[in-house]
């Protein structure tokens, strides 16, 4: 399964999220593979992978290295494909005939050693985050519960439809993960009304489980280590770990 974590929005959990997932199906057992496709790094960077000389998605996407030079093991027990900044000229560079399948080429000398592969994408619908669709058999987006990220999603949909249409018919959104989630807030009534907001913008459900926002997010990541490594027992742990039970429970259906 390839899951692509994605929303056009920064600062909804996308990183957060993918590492999350990434980490805490490793610790279940599966093989796991999480792909940085952003070009700001900061999956690489959270994931404790060194993205600068070495190779990485840029050289694999413009066939100047193939996946297996890339990945890196992680000390969360998952592997890693790093980005860096120069991942940004992938924008101009990939400008030729199927330029959308460039990632799914890429990744599929490897699709079969691992039971899932996580794809952070960046905060923008363009050619990285068309691939990272093109690649995925199943999409996950994070939002938060502001009113600006969920604008947003009607656009998202468009270029999901879009994708199903010209490049991948099999591509589903799988779920939608309230994240940051204000625990003092009046979940329900908020919660309720944005739900309701979603469920007529896409056609795909809502994760039950909340992921609260909490400071140990970002003392996590400056540490380089996941949630599960720096805070185990901590609101957002506990949560990550729910969602990630409610979205494998999904999965197993
Ligand atoms: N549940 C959370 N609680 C508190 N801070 C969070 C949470 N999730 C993410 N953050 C913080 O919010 C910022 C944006 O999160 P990130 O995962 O990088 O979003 P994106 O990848 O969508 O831009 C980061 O500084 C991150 O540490
Ligand atoms: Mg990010």
């Amino acid at each position: 399964m390839i899951i692509a974590v994605a929303n056009q929005k920064g600062g909804v959990g996308k990183t957060t999220t993918s590492q999350a997932l990434a980490a805490g199906l490793a610790v279940k057992g599966y093989r796991v593979l999480g792909i940085d496709l952003d070009p700001q790094g900061n999956f690489s960077t959270a994931c404790g992978a060194e993205n600068y000389n070495v190779q990485t998605i840029y050289e694999v996407m413009k066939r100047a290295a193939s996946i297996q030079d890339a990945i890196q093991h992680t000390k969360g027990g998952y592997d890693v494909v790093p980005a860096n900044i120069m991942l940004a000229g992938a924008e101009q560079e990939l400008s030729q005939t199927g330029k959308e399948h460039r990632l799914k080429e890429a990744v599929a000398p490897v699709a079969g050693d691992y039971d899932f592969i996580v794809i952070d994408t960046p905060p923008s619908l363009g050619v990285l985050t068309v691939n990272a669709f093109t690649c995925a058999t199943d999409i996950l987006i994070p939002t938060t519960a502001g009113i600006f990220a969920t604008a947003g999603i009607s656009q998202l949909n468009e270029t999901v439809t879009s994708v199903q249409k010209y490049c991948n018919p099999a591509v589903k959104v799988r779920g939608i993960l309230f994240t940051r989630f204000n625990p003092r807030a009046n979940i329900s009534r908020q919660m309720k009304e944005l739900a309701e907001q979603l469920g007529e913008y896409i056609s795909a459900p809502i994760y039950k489980t909340y992921i609260r926002s909490a400071v140990v997010v970002e003392e996590a990541q400056a540490n380089s280590q996941d949630i599960f490594d720096y805070a185990n027992k901590s609101t957002v742990a506990e949560d990550y770990k729910a969602f990630i039970d409610e979205f494998l429970k999904g999965v197993n259906e």
